[in-house]
């Protein structure tokens, strides 16, 4: 889809549809909807003096113009109440508008800069919000669908209209808006896409062709140099899986200082079985997402990448599948992490905080001044937060709070969870340094503690995704499947720390 802003008037410009705002609780029209509507004798006005047009958020109203204007359709998109008013609503009615007029056919598209004005929200973020919002809306993984007759239109150019006043602006606000978006949007292509797809070799040449693309050096570390490392507890992981594991580093320099300001970790299971913990046969299908969070670190690179923030990040992922085999780790086993700790291995299936454990030793080693991890660690954290919030866990509260106001601002909920040391006694092993299992209660924060071994005393936030990258349900701009959750909370982060 191209995105483009012009400088006009939105009664002028040609299109399959325009976009105006409303607002809940307001009868009196003023700005864009009020030039349309005297373009169109006064149509709009009528539905709403009538009721029919309420403004409630998400509302979307569809009226056409018999030629009346340029512009086939006027759609008015209900923002809600005007106090209420935030860039996230903005984002999701955008979202659902576009999915609407899809569906209808439509190809061209005009809006006005919806909701810029109201409650501080400036022409730039408004245009921000309406190319992620479209983008992000419109996403759909169709790639293995060979059936013509599933394949909806296409939403083919999108402008943005203001005046020449704020057209730099607006231009700015949706370049950026784009860039995040494409980002997102890439997450979720490697994240819906089946173990068959991208296995660790996969994800592995997509860092290379994104290094490639948007000038970031890239290091694959191949099994025997995790040897060298002494990787030992993703290497046991590995070992149940006829893939070769990949150890990816991505590195974006914006810096000129030779420090590592921080390492994002991701991790990128392929797919998870359980191993010889097996998981039932149910929804196993759904573990091909367990490389979400490696997938978002990497997608977050490339558009950092493109935003140029003054930083040095690098972008971690230990990939590998989780299977079982005669050749594989077994419950019992004790694996020694790169950093030196022996683990006692209870389950086969907590697997991601062990590969997790070498990739923040490598982090470490490299001298990242903070890390980030992002990982659908635990089942746990689904059964606590749903596919609503992200659980995050942090040894360092600064860190911690710039996070929650990254995912703030990019509308992606985060709920900060418990730390406290009496949770690290579930994890006490009698045979080991450490055991990957806490037991049944409070299993994202044990899971949390076990990671607090390997961070050490580097700040340090682990963000817990497993109940958040997959989605059940279309809501506002996330459709079903992999939602790409944390690409934008990582990018905001990034920005924020270079300044
Ligand atoms: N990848 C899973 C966690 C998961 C569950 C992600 C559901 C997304 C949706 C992880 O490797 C796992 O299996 N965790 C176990 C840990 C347990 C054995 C301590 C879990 O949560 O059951
Ligand atoms: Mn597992
Ligand atoms: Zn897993």
């Amino acid at each position: 889809m191209e995105i483009r802003v012009i400088a006009d008037d939105i009664t002028k410009v040609k299109a399959d549809a325009v976009i105006v705002n409303h607002f809940e609780g307001v009868d009196k029209l003023d700005g864009d909807i009020s030039a349309v509507d005297k373009a169109l004798g006064g149509a709009i006005s009528q539905l709403v003096s009538q009721g029919e047009i309420k403004g409630k958020l998400n509302e979307v109203t569809i009226v056409h113009s018999l030629g009346k204007l340029p512009a086939d359709r006027v759609v008015v998109a209900g923002l809600g109440k005007p106090a209420d008013l935030t860039v996230n609503k903005i984002r999701g009615a955008v979202a659902e508008t576009c999915r609407q007029l899809r569906q209808k056919g439509v190809a061209t598209i005009a809006t006005s800069p919806l909701g810029a004005g109201i409650n501080n929200i400036s022409p730039e973020s408004s245009a921000q919000a309406i190319a992620e919002g479209a983008l992000l809306g419109l996403y759909a993984f169709r790639k293995h669908i060979t059936r013509e007759e599933n394949k909806f239109g296409e939403i083919k150019q999108l402008l943005i209209v203001g005046s020449a006043r704020i057209k730099s602006a607006l231009e700015g606000g949706s370049h950026k808006g784009r860039v995040i978006a494409e980002a997102t949007n890439l997450a979720r292509d490697m994240i819906n896409e089946p173990a068959n797809f991208m296995t660790p070799t996969d994800m592995a040449e997509m860092a290379k062709k994104l290094a490639e693309a948007h000038g970031l050096e890239v290091s694959i570390l191949d099994k025997e140099q995790m040897v060298e490392l002494g990787m030992g507890a993703l290497l046991g992981v590995a070992r149940g899986s006829q893939q070769p594991p990949k150890f990816i580093i991505l590195n974006y320099r914006g810096s000129d200082s030779a420090e590592l300001n921080i390492a994002l970790v991701g991790k990128g299971i392929t797919f998870d079985s359980g191993g010889i913990s097996l998981k039932p046969a149910e929804k196993m299908e759904e573990m091909k997402g367990d490389k979400a969070g490696g997938a978002a670190v990497m997608a977050a690179m490339s558009a950092i990448a493109q935003l140029k923030p003054k930083i040095n990040v690098t972008a971690i992922v230990p990939a590998t599948e989780n299977l079982p085999d005669g050749n594989a780790y077994k419950p019992g086993d004790i694996l020694k992490a790169m950093s030196g700790k022996t683990i006692e291995v209870v389950s086969t299936d907590a697997e991601g905080r062990l590969i997790l454990a070498d990739a923040l030793g490598y982090a470490r080693k490299l001298g990242a001044k903070f890390i980030v991890d992002v990982a659908t660690l635990t089942g746990a954290c689904r059964v606590a937060l749903g596919d609503i919030c992200t659980g995050a866990f942090a040894n360092n509260q600064d860190l911690a709070n710039r996070v929650l106001s990254a995912g703030n601002e990019a509308g992606e909920y985060i709920w900060q969870m418990p730390m406290f040391d009496e949770y690290k006694e579930q994890n006490k092993s009698d045979v080991a340094d450490i055991k990957n299992t806490g037991g049944r209660w409070g299993g994202a924060i044990t899971a949390a503690k076990f990671l607090a071994e390997f961070a050490e005393d580097t700040p340090w936030v682990h963000l817990d995704i497993a109940g958040t990258s997959m989605t059940e349900k279309e809501r506002t701009y996330t459709v079903k499947g992999a939602t790409g959750v944390a690409v934008r909370t990582l990018i905001n982060l990034a920005l924020s720390l270079a300044q």
